[in-house]
């Protein structure tokens, strides 16, 4: 505008004119000013603590994501409890992020998980390490849970652990065929599964009557997630005044870590006795790895504990949702048995029978199919991931972020934006077929990208692909006759708000 008005009133133009008119061009060429965070939309501290506290938002914090963009569009802050968060929702604003997450990427303060970590003595793991701590832990897990020929290592281990399911689940069928609550059992596959590949034995979690220890456990596993977002709201002087949340979620982690001390002991034990008994001792598990290293023992009870509590949920909240969908559209149903057949078919045994699923056939459907894609977009485990940059400020978006500040990065929101997935809410796993229709690489991460992702992916994947294969082999899955429709809630993790039951027809 100043440009064009000067060109206009100053047809002979003067040496000051001309400069002024160069001066203006520079102006209007110049990126605009980046924005400090007070010029960030969002709601006010009172209004997004009544959203929270009174409106049921902890459990709806991935559809406030949604709420959110509508109102503010894909940036905006929010003070949850003490904290001052900024929510960036847009796949391109949050690979601007990611590339600038520095040598030692850290997640999140979970503070409440660190309080607990240094109130009762106990090091940090994979988890809730940062820094160098962080990178030494992660070279030395990386080596074992990372490679594809080391991951193929526990195909055997896992391919048991779903032989057990299967005869779980025909256990648990009604005349009917329907099983209640799936996910309870997903939960005990979880944690069996993670187990094993810790411990290389199995800690009965699919036996007929599960062990009381194990029961707790995932009990524990549920309430220190809802108790996570209660402590991280609440300022720590208000742990005296109400003491019960974080009391209950010690009590929780007390418990997580004398479970995984005492399989890690029993299994230590066992070695000894062995050597003791001049017997070669060789082991394909991770603790058996992570205790051969110079680590302190407090380390690896650590580790282990984080990592069998990742495996859990995580699996099972996936399963879940994989085998809804998959129940309620049965032509994609059939498309997928298919293609597990047809990556079966040319391999079977010598007495002529079709060999079950493993690595091999999972590293070729995943070249080849749908892929893993299909069960995540939807209902992202991990709805909202996070970062803290602490090296500098950095500018995302046109606003400037101060260091240190928590980002949050929408990953629900990302994946149901109608902009990059036509038909948000629908399963559509077409979607990712078509060549043509490319989406943006940051829009459904559901492991996370970078040097801190999931470190757990490939087990993960390896563990899902051989329990949906063999469950298609086995069952025509169908809804409940009975049943509703089943939306998710948050708990830290994005689960089922209530329960799943399917019918497994035996094929
Ligand atoms: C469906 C299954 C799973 C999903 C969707 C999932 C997702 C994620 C995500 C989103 C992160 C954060 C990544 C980031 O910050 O960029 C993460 C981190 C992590 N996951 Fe998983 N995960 C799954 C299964 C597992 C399993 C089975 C294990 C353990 C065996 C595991 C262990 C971990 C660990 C230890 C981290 C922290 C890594 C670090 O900070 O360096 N995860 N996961």
């Amino acid at each position: 505008m100043l440009q064009q008005a000067l060109r206009v009133s100053c047809r002979s133009a003067s040496p000051l004119v001309k400069w002024m008119e160069r001066w203006a061009e520079c102006a209007s060429a110049r990126p605009q000013a980046v924005k400090p965070l007070g010029d960030m939309p969002g709601p006010s501290v009172a209004s997004f603590a009544w959203d929270l506290f009174a409106k049921r938002g902890l459990s709806r914090l991935h559809e406030l994501q949604l709420e959110g963009v509508r109102r503010y569009g894909p940036m905006w802050k929010a003070s949850f409890g003490p904290i001052l968060t900024v929510h960036v929702a847009d796949p391109a604003l949050i690979e601007q992020v990611l590339r600038k997450e520095g040598q030692h990427p850290m997640r999140s303060d979970l503070s409440s998980w660190k309080d607990y970590r240094r109130l009762r003595g106990h090091h940090y793991g994979l988890l809730t390490s940062e820094g160098e701590e962080w990178q030494s832990i992660r070279s030395l897990l990386g080596k074992h849970m990372l490679r594809p020929k080391a991951v193929e290592a526990y195909d055997q281990t896992l391919n048991s652990v779903v032989d057990d399911l299967i005869t779980k689940l025909r256990l648990r069928r009604s005349s009917q065929g329907l099983v209640t609550d799936i996910a309870s059992e997903f939960y005990r596959f979880g944690l069996e599964g993670v187990s094993s590949v810790l411990f290389e034995s199995r800690i009965g979690c699919l036996d007929k009557i599960v062990p009381e220890e194990t029961e707790r456990f995932i009990q524990c596993i549920n309430t220190m997630f809802v108790m996570t977002l209660l402590t991280m709201a609440m300022p720590s002087w208000m742990h005296q005044l109400f003491p019960k949340p974080w009391n209950v979620f010690c009590q929780c982690w007390d418990y997580m870590f004398d479970f995984a001390k005492g399989h890690i002991d029993q299994r230590m034990a066992a070695e000894a006795e062995k050597i003791a008994r001049g017997e070669e001792v060789e082991g394909r598990y991770l603790t058996y790895f992570l205790s051969r290293t110079s680590l302190p023992m407090k380390t690896v009870y650590s580790n282990v504990t984080e990592l069998l509590l990742a495996g859990v949920d995580t699996i099972s909240s996936t399963l879940s949702w994989s085998l809804y969908e998959l129940s309620r559209h049965q032509a994609v149903q059939a498309s997928l048995r298919e293609e597990v057949l047809s990556v079966l078919g040319g391999s079977k045994g010598t007495d002529g029978s079709r060999r079950g699923p493993d690595a091999s056939a999972e590293g070729h459907n995943q070249r080849s199919t749908q892929g893993e894609l299909l069960f995540f977009r939807l209902y992202p485990v991990i709805p909202a991931n996070a970062r803290v940059i602490t090296e500098r400020d950095i500018q995302v978006g046109g606003y400037l972020i101060p260091k240190n500040t928590l980002i949050t990065l929408c990953h629900y929101a990302t994946s149901r934006d109608p902009a990059v997935f036509p038909h948000p809410d629908e399963f559509l796993p077409q979607r990712w077929l078509n060549k043509e229709q490319s989406h943006h690489p940051y829009a459904s991460v559901p492991f996370g990208v970078g040097k801190r992702s999931c470190i757990g992916r490939r087990i993960a994947e390896l563990e899902l692909y051989l329990a949906v294969a063999r469950i298609l082999l086995e069952f025509d899955i169908k809804p409940d006759p009975e049943g509703i429709s089943v939306k998710p809630m948050t708990r830290t993790l994005l689960v089922p708000e209530n329960v799943i039951n399917l019918q497994f027809t035996e094929r």
